[in-house]
This record gives C-alpha cells, structure tokens and sequence, in this order.
C-alpha cells in the first residue's frame, strides 16, 4: 500500500514531539560509521575486487583523454598506434564526448556532435585497455589533431546575454540613490572554484543482456538512472545505478558524469565489465565548476539605516547553450526590505569547463558578496553592523508580499551576537596584539528551501526489525542516520533494529541529495510509511492510532501492552510518497542564520588567520543535532575557503585550469580552521513536510565567507573586493 500525502496545505501538527522514545532530535552517531572508519563502506572503485570474483571475467579499464584546445574540431585520433600498445583493448570515441554530464539535469543527452570541442579538458575519446596502467598510458600516447577555431576565453570581453526571466525591478533605484541619506556603489568579484570531493568519480559498467548495473559515486540515482539511459539511448528502466556510499558530492555528483558514458558504453561496445574513474585532474577539467562571478551592489537608506533602495548586478559566465547559471542574487530578492529594488543578471558564454551546481549555487558566492556591501554600508552609516541588518528585515517577501514559511533571522542574528561577544568589537583597525590586527565580522546566513518529491518503503517484520528503502543517497551527510532514527521513533523501536538502505535506483525514487532538500523530503516519506504502518498496529490492537505508543518493540493501547512479535503474524510493509503539492507556492520558504567570526591579520605578512567563528541557524526542526552540526562545520570551513583560500585559475590563453589539484586549489585544511560554534534556534515549518525540518546543508556556506571579509576590515581597515583574500591583496 502507499501512504501518498500531496503536500497541499501546512502540517501544523506537532506530533513527533509527543513521540515517546527521544530518537528524533538526538545526537546519535552515523549508524554507518563504524563501516566507514574501518574501511568496511565499500566506495564505487572499490566495487572492483569484489567483480574479480570467479563468476565475472576480470573488468576493463578505460581512461579519458581530454581535448587540449579550447574550441574545434576532432580530426583524427591516432587510434593505430595506441590499438598496437601492449593489453590495449579499444580507443573509443563516440558516447563518450559527453560535454555536459553533470548538470543533474534529468534525461538530457549530449546537446554537440561528437567532434566538436567546446572546452579546454573536454573528455573526447576513452582508451581501454586490461590494466589501468595500460590505458593510462594509451591515452598519454594518443596523438589528436583538432581544427581549431577561436574560443571566448574571458567572461568579461564577450557580451552577455540578460535572461528575462531573471531581471527584476520595482521602483527607482537610481532616484533611491540620488536621495539616499547613506549609500554605497561597490563592485566585488569572486572566482571560479571546484566541488572538490574527496572521492574521484568513478563507474564500474555491467551489462547482463540488455541490462546495465552501474556502480557509481552520485548524488540522485533516481535523476542518475534516466540520464544514462537517455545518454545510450536505451529505455531508463533497463539502468540501475547503486551509489551506496558518496565520498562527498558538493554539487558535482548530481548529474551523471563523462566516465558513466563512457564505461557504459564501452562495457557494451567490448562485452565485458569497464570501470573508468576520473584523475584528480579531470575532476577539475571535466566536471562542473561553480561559475566565476562579477558583482555590483548598490545601497541606499535613510537617515535611521533602513534600506531605501538596494541592487544586485551579476555577471556569470557558462558555456553555448548550457540552462543552468549561477543564480547569484536568488537570496537578494527576499532578505532585506526596500522599496526601490532591482536584480539584474548576466550570462556570458565562453569556452570554459561547463558551469554548475557547487555548494549552495547562487548564495554561497551572492551572499558573500552582498552581506560585504552590507557591511560597508554599515561603515558608512555609522551603524552597528548587526543593527542595520535587524532595521531591515521584512515582514514578508518584500518583492511577491507572500508570508515567510517561517523567518528567525533576527532571532539568529541577536542570539548569535550574544554568544560570539559582539559587544567587544571595536572601530576598525584599533584592536592590535604585538604584530597581529584583530577584527570581528558578522553576516547574515541565507538560502532557500526546496521540497521534492520523494518515496521510502518501510517493512516491520514480525521479529520487530525494520528495514527502510529509498533511492535517496548519503553524501556524508547523515541521511542513513536521520532516516533510521524517523523509522526508530515511530515505529518504537531501538536504532539497532532498523536498517536503511539508500542509493540504489532500483529503491523507491527519493529526491536525491541536492539543494539542501533531502531530510525533509525523504525524511517526511519514511514518517508517512511508518504511519500508515502504525495505522495497521493499532487496527490489530483494536485501538485509534493517536492512542497508539510504540515502544522499545512493544505495542500499548490503555492498559493493553503486547510485544511486537506476539502482536505481528506477518510482516507489515508500506509506501511513504511525499508530493510536494501546492503548500508551498503561497509561502516564501528560505532557512535563516547568522556568522560571527574573529580574525587576526599580520600588519608584517598580511597573512590572514581566522581564530574563531560562531554560527547561529534556524533550519526548522532538527532532526540529528550531531549530524546537523556537522554540516554546519563543513559549511562554515567553506566559507573560510571562499574568504581565504579557493580559486581556480584559467589559462588566459586557452582556458585550461592551472591548478587542477588539491595541492594547487587550495580548501581550508586542519590549521585552517580554529574553533567553529553552532547553535539551532528551536523553530518548527508547517511547509516542511510532515517533519517541519528544513534543509541545512548548504545554509552553513551562506554568508560565512562574508563574516571573515567583514573581519578582515574590521581589523586592519583593508576592504578586499576581489575574493578570495590572499595576503598580497591585504599588504
Ligand atoms: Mo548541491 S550544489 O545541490 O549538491
């Protein structure tokens, strides 16, 4: 049976809260770590030993070649002498010009011919040989003759394209300016960057008659799965792809990559099992880059600080035809009140590695950018920055009037101040320990919160264990561990009782693991599971299901108590689909929060050193304190990152990224990172599904990067507008 709810209007219910055992909310541990720090967690590549088993024949190892011109066409390959290396089975060049894999735009294929390159590093031919050190070498050795043409190098020389769907004005921004009593005109730029996960991509391609099994490392094998098929051209239900565990995503597993193409394809080309996995290189060449931006903000306020006008210019760069941009000002439209306003966004095309989905797209870099300006404004005003921000906060969504689902940014931003110590913060470029300048910084944490469609099966067997399933992936971020203590909760049961199983397409289809919405939708399709299958004990017990307490395996109406497996003759099994439905289009829904951070900048080296940072979030109802936190922490790192550190460099000659290792590009590291604080305010959001949780993933990144930059000027009086901060910037 399926238990379907079309979220069509708030569930203002609050009956988890009642729920008798304590699981929901608890700082649990991963229910899948042990696996993981002992190696157990068996990873995509790792997939590998276990097919040299004796029932398959030893697989096939292909590796990308990538074009080395921005711009052109193909000519030739050189195949003949690669064909003749030593264990070299194929040199395959068709499926596998995939230009755009990993968009995570579901049942897209390639939209270029097969020769045509678009990119620098574009994946144009895959070389297949019975060791990877043979193929590796085979692809070092293929000679390609291209006709080139001139590539669009620089986003800032070509003329953009200006979207009319994403321009938006109401008022007279320019007149709130002329009139203003404080304004600002500030122009800030932030650079491309990399997912950079842990984990390379990889496929290990399987085809059993006209059935391919893929193990992959993805973030939506639900999307994933179509995608392939569409990419073959063959039906999608004749493609599983099992993603049980992700050594991180950040935006760069949502789609299906170059090397999924290309194993399946070669696996069906050589009937034989191929396994492709990218260098870390062509994680940085071949996947998709969060967008370079360029951004103007412009503000105006009266006299008291209130915001009379504020703009938000952005120019994004992404290749020809590609539907996704850096949607960089998609916070700015609802954070702060004003009445003249306008948000104006631009797209320049250029022959750069494909733009993406990285890391909360849009605000990670918008709000950035934005809360800078609003530090700067506040510098100007001569108002204290967390003041201005609490004089500007709207009642509703100042461009549509539609309510907040549920708002606690001023709440975040007083409670954050408090406990940071905000009070102690002094005029910039005053507080000074031996050759050390000491500042604090503050932002505003913004991102908007998405629902999606999504199911999980649950099945209680009459021993009183439960097992929940969902195509819904774990990317580290706790979706085993949430999903288990939901099952957990409801059902009465203690944590041990209960398995989840998640990333196998073949699963109920969850949303995936993707802006931020994973908890809430999958999370919301197990509690409807379990409640249809609570339905079903208390029918057993001849009692109403709100009467109904499940607990540490036992069933209790009144004064009836009777274990489970005395209550179950049979297993109980039920379907949990959530549809997001029309609840949400009356409501602006968006998480809310608020970074503090102090940072010491050496007046010899301009060397930056963040000491600490205390970040404050309204997500809804929590659902794992622990996991949340770590999200939290992992969001705040980035944004020492994007503030400090993270930049991928173009070639200016043919666009080819520079640093396209983890030894180059560089991401906050242990010393990095000093002390980082969290704390959720207690909030509940009827428009978050049954549960009223809200994603959090993401929320951590935006603003975070802002706090430190704010910082920086606090304690040194230098206003870098060219993220990220180096020291050669500060000196
Ligand atoms: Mo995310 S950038 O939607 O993985």
């Amino acid at each position: 049976m399926t238990a379907h709810l079309k979220f069509d209007k708030p569930d203002a219910r609050n009956r988890l809260d009642d729920m008798a055992q304590g699981v929901i909310g608890a700082p649990l541990e991963r229910s899948e770590g042990a696996l993981k720090v002992t190696g157990r967690a068996v990873y995509a590549a790792e997939q590998a030993r276990s097919l040299h088993g004796a029932a398959h024949a030893a697989p096939a190892y292909g590796v990308l070649v990538r074009a080395t011109i921005p711009k052109g066409r193909v000519l030739s390959l050189g195949r003949e002498a690669v064909l003749a290396m030593a264990g070299v089975r194929a040199v395959l060049a068709d499926a596998c010009f995939l230009r755009n894999p990993a968009q995570g735009t579901a049942g897209k294929a390639p939209v270029q011919g097969p020769e045509e390159v678009a990119y620098y590093g574009q994946p144009i031919a895959l070389v297949v040989a019975d060791s990877f050190e043979q193929a590796r070498d085979g692809a070092q050795r293929l000679v390609v003759r291209y006709a080139e043409e001139g590539g669009a190098l620089d986003p800032e020389a070509v003329t953009p394209e200006l979207p009319e769907k994403k321009q938006s004005a109401q008022g007279d921004l320019d007149r709130a300016m002329r009139e203003a009593a404080f304004s600002i005109d500030v122009s800030y730029t932030t650079p491309s960057m990399a997912a950079a996960a842990m984990e390379p991509h990889c496929v290990i391609a399987t085809w059993t008659g006209d059935q391919l099994l893929c193990h992959g490392s993805y973030q939506m094998p639900n999307y994933n799965a179509p995608e392939l098929a569409d990419s073959l051209g063959v039906p999608a239900e004749k493609v599983r792809i099992v993603s049980p565990y992700v050594g991180g995503g950040f935006g760069s597993k949502l789609g299906i990559g170059p090397e999924a193409v290309a194993a399946a394809f070669a696996a069906r080309e050589l009937g034989c099992t191929v396994s492709v996995a990218l260098s870390r290189p062509q994680e940085f060449e071949a996947i998709t880059r969060r967008s370079a931006t360029s951004q103007r903000v412009r503000l105006a306020a009266d006299a008291e600080g209130r915001l009379t006008g504020l703009g938000h210019e952005a120019l994004v760069s992404n290749l020809p035809d590609e539907s996704f941009s850096e949607p960089v000002a998609q916070a700015t439209h609802f954070t702060y009140a004003a009445a003249h306003r306008q948000i104006v966004h631009r797209i320049a095309r250029v022959n750069l590695t494909p733009a993406g989905s990285v890391r909360a797209p849009g605000e990670a870099v918008g709000v950035l950018v934005f809360e800078a300006a609003m530090d700067e404004l506040a510098e100007a005003a001569g108002i204290d920055p967390v003041e201005l921000r609490l004089r500007n906060i709207p009642d509703a969504d100042p461009e549509t009037g539609k309510p907040f689902s549920s708002n606690m940014l001023a709440e975040a931003l007083r409670d954050g101040a408090q406990r940071f110590g905000w009070q102690a913060r002094q005029p910039a470029g005053t507080r000074r320990e031996g050759e050390w300048l000491v500042g604090m910084g503050m932002a505003s944490a913004v991102r908007v919160n998405m629902l999606g469609e999504a199911k999980a099966r649950v099945t209680l067997s009459p021993e009183g264990t439960a097992l929940v399933e969902t195509n819904m992936t774990d990317i580290g971020t706790g979706t085993y561990t949430i999903l288990t203590q939901i099952a957990a909760e409801l059902l009465g049961l203690p944590m041990q009782a209960v398995t989840t199983h998640l990333g196998d397409s073949a699963l109920p289809d969850g949303p995936g693991s993707g802006g931020s919405w994973g908890a809430a939708s999958t999370g919301s399709a197990v509690a409807l599971a379990c409640e249809a299958i609570r339905v079903r004990i208390a029918g057993l017990m001849g009692c109403d299901e709100e009467e109904l307490t499940l607990k540490d395996g036992r069933a209790i109406c009144g004064n009836v108590t009777r274990p489970l497996p005395e209550l179950l003759t049979e297993a109980l099994q039920e379907e949990g689909h959530l549809e997001p439905g029309e609840a949400g289009k009356a409501v602006r829904n968006a998480t809310f929060g608020a970074h503090f951070a102090e940072v010491a900048v050496n007046a010899v080296t301009g060397e930056v050193r963040v000491r600490r940072m205390e970040g404050a979030f309204a997500c809804g109802r929590i659902l794992n304190a622990k996991t949340a936190r770590s999200q939290c922490l992992g969001g705040m790192t980035f944004g020492i990152g994007m503030a400090l550190m993270e930049e991928m460099i173009h070639d200016a000659r043919d666009g080819h990224i520079v640093n396209h290792d983890l030894a180059e590009y560089h991401v906050p590291t242990n010393a990095d990172v000093p002390q980082l604080e969290v704390h959720f305010l207690d909030e509940r959001d009827a428009y978050g599904g049954t549960l009223q949780a809200k994603g959090i993933g993401e929320l951590g990144i935006c603003g975070a990067g802002g706090a430190i930059v704010n910082a920086i000027y606090n304690a040194c009086g230098v206003r870098v507008r060219d993220m990220p901060v180096t020291l050669d910037k500060v000196l």
